[in-house]
């Protein structure tokens, strides 16, 4: 699942995690909500008769088989917002048709367990089987099976019916065993009106009309063994695009609404091109006969890897001319990492929750390495390093951040652990097992893994083991002496934050070496003072000549305080980290950080871009907590006017912001804004505000990026385009597009500059866009403004479902409001205030 989480801004944006107060939920922690281990699931036979164009009512019927494997006589299945017909509930004995005999049904609310309890035991080792009608609503909560509706080219509502139930949601769907360990196959019948589409997880079996009635049973073929989470239905009067697939076997097909199905093509076919990828990477064929990729009206997160039924966001699947460089990265991105998941996380899937961030890690690092190889140009591996793996440790630095691997239990819980600790940390750290293992090892490593748990679940350490077993057999000089991959691993999953690395060269000719030693890296001076914290560190090196290359040679660090020898002449910079595949910062002494500058000055492309990127996130985040003075750390920062890669601006635009954030409002803003002005007055000139024909994306992204930073230090030529190109378009929003690079920029920064008139005025137009593209630059534009009353008027229509804001993009809207400095504090204080509606 790819997410955007409103606890996950609120830990950013004010550094302390909330619980939500669930009322179910918060009452007792003790009680163990986990199914008892006497039942596993088997099959299920499903059957749903949806009226998606009647009341929303769904008919169900539901057939599950089980195994005894211990002696019981209750049988326990998980439910919520479901209506049982308790007079059809039938307990039997495969193959033997005599009913056990009932003596109660109840309902478990704080557990969402439905209780069936026998007059006698049931036999262990025989398999059994209940039946039942049941019915549920087609919600409006984008949880379960659940409804949500676009209006059509003829101006006329139509509804679609489509299902979200990772993590605990299968349950509001259908009664069922809903835990990721509980496997059991599928045979699915959706009950459709013909002039309706069907579809769920297999493919299509057979359609059978119902009487003489305008309705028709499509049943589905037996699905492979899977987990509960991972079903999928849907049906609505989308058509499909059917995207040529070269091997004929996988039937590749995306659906979206009628009006934008060219737009879509791009998402399907970078899809197939994914999936051929992963085919080849793992070894392992793609287990079902075909792909489907829906894009419902509204959903929850922004796309769902429903095993062979994909769902994702509209804004996330469609591409056009005008899309910006950003947009791309962002489809590209996302269906890559539900591609990823079809393999890591459906075929074989993790035991329980508390491993979700092998999964969701595993999707990231994935995603951005097979784009890297089907889709060279976006230059993911080296966005990586700065979306993925600074932004990560930008949070992880906090006090409030957690291990990756946690204890989870409840619903609640559970949800609270899909955050980008979980994405961006796990992601981080496999790319950084990938590199000490060598690729090669973590391939057979990998396929050995998929090939013993294939269609069951693992643990992380399932994972661990068939890693090390490859290592030893291939690559053992790559592990420390005597030690795991698991030691080290748990190292960095099962404590929070991550290491700096202090590096004290001695330049003597005669002794040339350097002290190492690691410390947690954190913010808060007193945890650093206080941390006991030791980690297994994979060190690469690097000197001034030497060429830059992924997996180098590697020493560890597993103690406190080490030495490197035959570091380089007093004359020579020495990097360490080599680009940046390794989750810790590096501190060196003044020497080597001035032998490093005066480097980035005379040529810095003599560094690789994503060491430089490196460079500039470690000086600005060891300035902030206070490891290196601030001097020194923005000398570092000043070579940037020849930089021309968005990878080290991207880096040094978020720690630029911080400095701005926290100087803002004191008299050392105007030399902070000076001197960043003269850092990006050259960039700026550059590259110019009109995108050419032949730049690369990355020229596109940071033409976006600069034109946003100058805007923000009120650089003039800047304000006075954006204002142009507003006018241009207010004037004539049909025929004048504002570049898409430049859309939120331009937005933001007239709103910044309006009074209530204005506001009015662009609302009025946002409601008319149709541009997916320009209404999303819109509504981040919108919390740029700096009236208080319209910033608090803002966030009320995002959480009103009446004002036409749509719910899923309420969270974007919040985020919008607080990351400004006017905003901040208006958005804390509505959420106080309006806490129990926003949970709602
Ligand atoms: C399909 O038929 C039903 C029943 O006649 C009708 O209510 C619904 O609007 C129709 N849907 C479409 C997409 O034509
Ligand atoms: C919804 O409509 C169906 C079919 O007309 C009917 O069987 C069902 O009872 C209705 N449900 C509710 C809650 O009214
Ligand atoms: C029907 O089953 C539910 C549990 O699903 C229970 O709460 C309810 O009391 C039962 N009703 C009757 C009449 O037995
Ligand atoms: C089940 O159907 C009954 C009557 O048809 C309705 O009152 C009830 O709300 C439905 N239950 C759910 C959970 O939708
Ligand atoms: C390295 O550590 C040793 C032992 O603590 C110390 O004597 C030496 O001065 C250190 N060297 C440098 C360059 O800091
Ligand atoms: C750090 O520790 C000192 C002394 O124990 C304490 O007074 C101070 O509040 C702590 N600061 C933080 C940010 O925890
Ligand atoms: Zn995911």
């Amino acid at each position: 699942m790819g997410t955007s989480r409103l606890i996950l801004l609120l830990l950013l944006l004010f550094g302390f995690s909330i619980t939500t107060s669930a009322d179910a939920l918060e009452q007792d922690n003790d009680i163990n909500v986990r199914l008892p281990t006497a039942l596993t699931p088997n099959h299920y036979k499903l059957k749903l008769q949806p009226f998606i164009n009647g009341n929303f009512s769904v008919l169900g019927y539901v057939e599950l088989e089980f195994e005894v494997r211990e002696p019981t006589d209750s049988i326990m299945l998980h439910m919520l917002d479901t209506d049982i017909v308790n007079k059809t509930v039938k307990v039997f004995q495969k193959n033997n048709q005599r009913s056990q005999q009932i003596l109660s049904q109840t309902y478990d609310g704080f557990r969402q367990f439905f209780i069936v309890k026998l007059k006698h035991r049931m036999v262990v080792g025989k398999m059994y089987i209940i039946s039942m009608d049941f019915n549920t609503t087609l919600n409006k909560r984008r949880k379960g099976f659940y409804r949500s509706s676009y209006i059509n080219e003829n101006g006329v509502k139509r509804w679609v019916a489509s299902t979200q139930f990772q993590s605990t949601d299968a349950r509001r769907s259908f009664p069922c065993m809903d835990e990721p360990g509980l496997k059991a196959t599928f045979d699915i019948y959706i009950a459709r009106q013909k002039n309706m589409t069907a579809l769920s997880n297999m493919p299509l079996a057979v359609s059978k009309p119902i009487d003489d009635s305008e309705w028709v049973w499509d049943h589905f073929e037996k699905s492979v063994p899977m987990s509960t989470y991972l079903v999928s239905y849907a049906v609505f009067d989308y058509k499909p695009i059917t995207i040529p697939t070269a091997d004929g076997r996988t039937k590749v097909k995306v659906w979206t609404r009628d009006a934008v199905g060219n737009k879509a093509i791009y998402g399907g076919e970078l899809s197939y091109k994914c999936l051929k990828f992963f085919q080849s990477f793992f070894d392992v064929k793609y287990p079902l006969p075909k792909l489907d990729i829906i894009a419902p009206p509204e959903m929850s997160p922004n796309a769902m890897e429903n095993w062979g039924l994909v769902t994702v966001r509209e804004s996330g699947l469609l591409i056009d001319e005008a899309s910006s460089a950003n947009h791309y990265q962002w489809v590209s991105y996302l269906m890559a990492h539900e591609l990823a998941h079809q393999w890591f996380g459906n075929a074989v899937t993790l035991k329980w929750w508390t491993d979700l961030w092998l999964n969701e890690g595993f999707a990231t690092y994935m995603a951005d390495y097979s784009l890297s190889k089907v889709s060279p140009e976006l230059g993911t591996m080296e966005h990586f390093v700065v979306n993925r793996a600074q932004a990560s440790m930008a949070l992880d630095a906090l006090s409030s951040s957690h291990p990756i691997s946690v204890v989870v239990n409840n619903p609640v819980e559970i949800n609270e652990i899909f955050d980008s600790i979980s994405y961006n940390k796990g992601g981080s750290i496999i790319r950084m097992m990938k590199h000490f293992l060598t690729q090669e090892t973590f391939r057979e490593g990998l396929k050995n893994y998929f090939t013993e748990h294939m269609f069951k679940s693992a643990e992380q350490d399932d994972l661990w083991r068939h890693l090390d077993t490859a290592a030893r057999k291939l690559t053992p000089h790559r592990l420390p002496d005597g030690h795991t991959v698991k030691e080290i691993m748990d190292t960095w999953t099962l404590q929070m934050g991550f290491p700096v690395l202090n590096v004290k060269r001695s330049y003597l000719p005669s002794h040339l070496y350097a002290n190492i030693s690691q410390q947690l890296f954190s913010f808060n001076k007193n945890s650093t003072r206080t941390s006991m914290k030791l980690w297994w560190i994979p060190i690469t090196e690097i000197h001034k000549g030497q060429t830059f290359q992924y997996e180098p040679k590697l020493t560890w660090l597993g103690k406190q305080q080490g030495k490197m020898d035959n570091t380089p002449q007093d004359d020579r910079w020495l990097i360490i980290n080599v680009l940046q595949t390794g989750y810790y910062r590096v501190n060196y002494d003044e020497r080597n950080w001035e032998l490093i500058c005066l480097q980035l000055h005379e040529n810095h492309k003599a560094i690789d871009v994503t060491n430089r990127a490196q460079i500039i996130d470690d000086a600005l985040n060891l300035a902030r907590a206070d490891l290196l003075p601030y001097g020194s750390a923005l000398k570092v920062t000043s070579y940037l006017k020849f930089e021309h890669h968005y990878v080290p601006w991207k880096a040094a635009v978020n720690g630029f912001t911080y400095v701005m954030d926290m100087l803002m409002h004191t008299p050392h803003y105007g030399p902070l804004k000076e001197y960043l002005l003269s850092v990006v007055q050259p960039v700026y000139e550059h590259l110019g505000l009109e995108d050419r024909s032949d730049d690369s994306l990355h020229t596109k992204e940071l033409r976006g990026m600069i034109f946003k930073l100058a805007c923000s230090l009120d650089h003039k030529g800047c304000v006075s385009a954006a204002k142009e190109m507003y006018a241009q378009w207010i004037a004539d929003p049909e025929g004048y597009k504002v570049p898409s690079n430049l859309g939120q920029s331009v937005f933001c920064t007239v709103m910044g500059l309006s009074d209530r008139n204005g506001w009015e005025k662009a609302w009025q137009q946002y409601i008319i866009t149709t541009d997916a593209t320009q209404r999303k630059a819109m509504r981040h534009g919108f919390g740029c403004i700096k009236e208080t009353w319209i910033l608090q008027r803002y966030l009320s229509m995002a959480f009103d479902q009446k004002s036409g804001v749509k719910q899923q993009d309420a969270s974007l809207i919040f985020g919008a409001v607080a990351r400004s400095s006017v905003g901040e504090m208006v958005a804390w204080n509505y959420l106080r205030n309006n806490w129990d509606h926003i949970v709602e």
